[in-house]
């Protein structure tokens, strides 16, 4: 761990007196509610190599699925906006959560180019033979208009079974990926699927890619899961080669730089133990707009 990074930072605010440079060679910006986006990071290093990546774990704040939206705007806008003056070239938004309430508002402020991420109903609606899915998401994503407005437009003909998955984040989150109490958890929202029919799951939440061994335990290989991180990548791809933006292909980035707004001792631990990256975790405060800064907590 390092100590917290931004004493020394004025605040989050992106100053556009004195923007970031953001060539070719600048980072992608990556943030979730806490850990779960690092599943698409993992993607993301896989797809792009030559990439440098700059990611943030709110993890203070973390889990995002059971806040109000005005919560999740403000941590979505006030993160997004260090990110940029960090001199993010792009910026991907590795939660459902905050996609679904927030991405707009935060491509209405930002100059940068933003993905965002969404269950993958329709690759689920695409395979399902069976025309039963389940889905295992957050209750904020459920119940969003960009979710239903996803159903409507490219799964109307098959079943979706809507579990929101309490407390599945915050036990990632505490490193618990195959507890038998995770295990229970898990076993109680998938089981009703297969009684259901479901041959498919979505794992519509970042974090629920890390549960996936103790998913299949639990499925055997009665479900296919479907996990957007890889089409997330592919389109981060498409993304910068359209806005020119690609790093160079010869280019040897360091490491990621992991940034937490908790102590980062589960993030350090989840990133060694699952994605090989044992680099420090830098402990930030980003406070949120017109509010007071968050306390650092130094690990
Ligand atoms: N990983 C996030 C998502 O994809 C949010 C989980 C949470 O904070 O509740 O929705």
């Amino acid at each position: 761990m390092t100590a917290p990074l931004d004493a020394s930072l004025p605040d989050h605010s992106f100053s556009t007196e004195s923007p970031p440079r953001r060539g070719h060679e600048a980072p992608i910006g990556i943030f979730d509610s806490g850990l779960g986006g690092l599943s698409v990071l993992r993607a993301i290093r896989a797809q792009l190599p030559h990439e440098a990546l700059l990611y943030v774990a709110d993890s203070l704040h973390a889990p995002y699925g059971a806040r109000d939206n005005a919560f999740i705007s403000e941590r979505t806008l006030a993160i997004s906006e260090w990110l940029v003056s960090q001199g993010a070239k792009a910026l991907v938004v590795a939660c459902n959560t905050a996609t679904a309430e927030s991405i707009a508002l935060a491509r209405a402020r930002l100059a940068v180019p933003i993905i965002g991420v969404e269950p993958g109903i329709k690759p689920a609606a695409a395979q399902s033979k069976s025309r039963t899915a389940g889905v295992l998401a957050t209750q904020v994503t459920l119940r969003s208009e960009r979710f239903r407005s996803l159903i409507e437009r490219y799964a109307a003909d098959c079943h979706f079974i809507c579990q929101p998955g309490h407390g599945l984040a915050d036990a990632v989150e505490r490193c618990d990926i195959d507890s038998p109490e995770v295990r229970a958890l898990l076993a109680r929202y998938i089981e009703p699927m297969l009684a259901a029919g479901a041959d498919t799951l979505v794992l519509g939440c970042t974090h629920y890619p890390f549960l996936d061994a103790a998913i299949r335990d639990i499925a055997r290989d009665r479900l296919t899961l479907v996990d957007t991180s890889v089409a997330i990548a592919r389109q981060l791809e498409r993304v910068l080669e359209t806005n020119h933006l690609s790093a160079p292909a010869d280019r040897q980035p360091a490491p990621p730089r992991l940034c937490s707004t908790d102590n980062g001792v589960h993030m350090h631990r989840l990133a060694s133990t699952l994605l090989g990256l044992d680099g420090p975790v830098e402990c930030v405060s980003i406070g949120t707009r017109g509010g007071t800064p968050d306390q650092s907590h130094a690990a």
